[in-house]
């Protein structure tokens, strides 16, 4: 065995303890794990007690001592966040030095200039654990999906939601109850409302968008539903439909043919979804995540696996540091492997309109049980042009009633005048709900 390759790490949490215990147990794993060696950590507070033993002499609150440290060779950032974390890669970068990082609120918005900084640097910046945790994406988006077309690109990409809406689902738990446990096993964001809010999906899906078409999307433009809002009455009449709901984000190239000459309009978002029981995201519980990637000539192909928490994030990391170290040892341009991360060949993408989105929608709405409610809400949707698929009512009861709309596939612009004329009429009292419907 040569000389050890140093690894420096900047965070000792969930996803830093997790990789810390990889390197210091490589026993049984491959033979290249060996060769890394933990030479430096930083932290917040050093008295804190950690999930796995390190020697307190690697240990300092300095991150510039751990990128300065001439032992680290691979930088890893899991500290999270946008600054210092985005600082502190783009130094590591100018010392020369490769990273591998699980960010994405970092490469969501500040991944191309990082990509051009390390192309030019001639070092890598590996993202395998920014998204899907455990699930190799990153890679197969980047090279061995690579001669596709992609057209769409579905996801369940984010644990602590899939997590609260499952309990919801199965157990009839609030979501509150249930965002306590995903934080006590280290799947949520330390602020959670990135999850909740749907922020988290958000980035990701940026992320994924970018490498499945080739070129960025204005992470601030994605509109984003979370599942705060979500009430247990919807998951429930989305069983009793022959549905679950699914936080979903989603991007898909909106024309379809190759008449793209400059510009690719991409059409983004992030919404609480309800997905029938036979499509294959529908059976995606807990913290598992999914990503469906849809391609020509490939079809369909769904990457399936734990979604966050130690141990699998860890597993995507420390995956990327053994590429890096592999290629090095073989002494290989990283320039010339890391195609697809090069700002330099990518093109130009521009977010579509929200309102021209086209998708199919769930509303529920609380109204009077009154003679030609139902007629009225029928009516106003079609003079906007929205097509009913289903209209039903539920939970009639001397406060009112409850009406489901499932609508077929209708661009946001029309629902949106549909709803606010709806919501005029004096029989309703509230749209209480609306989602998308796959
Ligand atoms: P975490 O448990 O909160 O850990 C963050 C670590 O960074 C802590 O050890 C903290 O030190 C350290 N840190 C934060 N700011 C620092 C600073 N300014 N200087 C020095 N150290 C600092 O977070 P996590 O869950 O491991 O997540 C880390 C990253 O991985 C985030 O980007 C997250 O989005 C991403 N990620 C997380 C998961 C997951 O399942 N948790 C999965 C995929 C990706 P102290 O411990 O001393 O406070
Ligand atoms: N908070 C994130 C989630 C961690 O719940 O999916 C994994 O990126």
């Amino acid at each position: 065995m040569g000389q050890k390759i140093g690894i420096g790490l900047l965070g000792l949490g969930t996803v830093g303890s997790g990789v810390a215990n990889i390197l210091m147990n490589s026993e049984g794993r491959h033979p290249l794990v060996s060769e890394l060696e933990l030479v430096s950590i930083a932290v917040r507070d050093l008295e804190r007690p950690r999930k796995v033993e390190v020697p307190s002499s690697i240990t300092t609150t300095n991150p510039q001592v751990v990128i300065d440290n001439p032992a680290v060779q691979i930088v890893v950032e899991v500290m999270g966040g946008i600054e210092p974390a985005r600082t502190l890669i783009m130094k590591a970068i100018s010392a020369g030095k490769s990273v591998v990082t699980a960010n994405k609120a970092v490469i969501a918005r500040h991944g191309k200039e990082i990509a051009a900084a390390a192309n030019s640097a001639g070092v890598y910046v590996l993202i395998e654990a920014a998204v899907g945790g455990g699930i190799p994406i990153i890679e197969p988006l980047k090279q061995s999906l690579g001669g596709n077309q992609i057209q769409k690109v579905t996801g369940i990409i984010n644990g602590t939601t899939n997590y609260i809406l499952t309990k919801m689902a199965k157990e009839g738990m609030r979501y509150e109850q249930v965002l306590k446990e995903a934080q006590a096993l280290g799947y949520a964001e330390s602020d959670p409302a990135a999850d909740v809010d749907g922020l988290d999906a958000a980035d990701k899906i940026a992320i994924l968008s970018g490498l499945a078409f080739g070129g960025s999307i204005e992470r601030s433009d994605i509109p984003i539903q979370g599942i705060s809002d979500i009430d247990n009455r919807d998951v429930g009449y989305a069983s009793q439909l022959g549905y679950e709901v699914k936080l979903l984000a989603v991007a898909e190239r909106v024309l379809k043919d190759n008449r793209i000459k400059t510009t690719l309009p991409i059409a983004a978002w992030v919404q609480p979804t309800l997905v029938p029981n036979e499509h294959p995201l529908a059976g995606v519980h807990g913290v598992n995540n999914a990503i469906l990637v849809e391609g020509d000539p490939i079809g369909e192909v769904m990457f399936y696996g734990p979604g966050a928490g130690a141990g699998p994030t860890a597993s995507a990391v420390v995956a990327d540091i053994l590429n890096i170290a592999g290629i090095n040892k073989l002494g290989s341009s990283p320039r010339a492997l890391d195609p697809l991360l090069a700002a330099s060949s990518w093109r130009e993408c521009q977010l579509v309109d929200p309102h021209a989105i086209v998708k199919r929608n769930y509303v529920r709405f609380k109204a009077q049980d009154s003679p030609g409610v139902i007629g009225k809400i029928g009516t106003i949707f079609g003079n906007h042009g929205v097509s009913i698929e289903s209209i039903i009512q539920f939970d009639t009861s001397k406060t009112g009633a409850e009406i489901v709309v499932i609508t077929h596939t209708v661009n946001q612009g029309k629902i949106k005048n549909s709803l606010e004329e709806i919501q005029a009429l004096s029989e309703i009292k509230a749209v209480s709900a609306h989602m998308g419907c796959l």
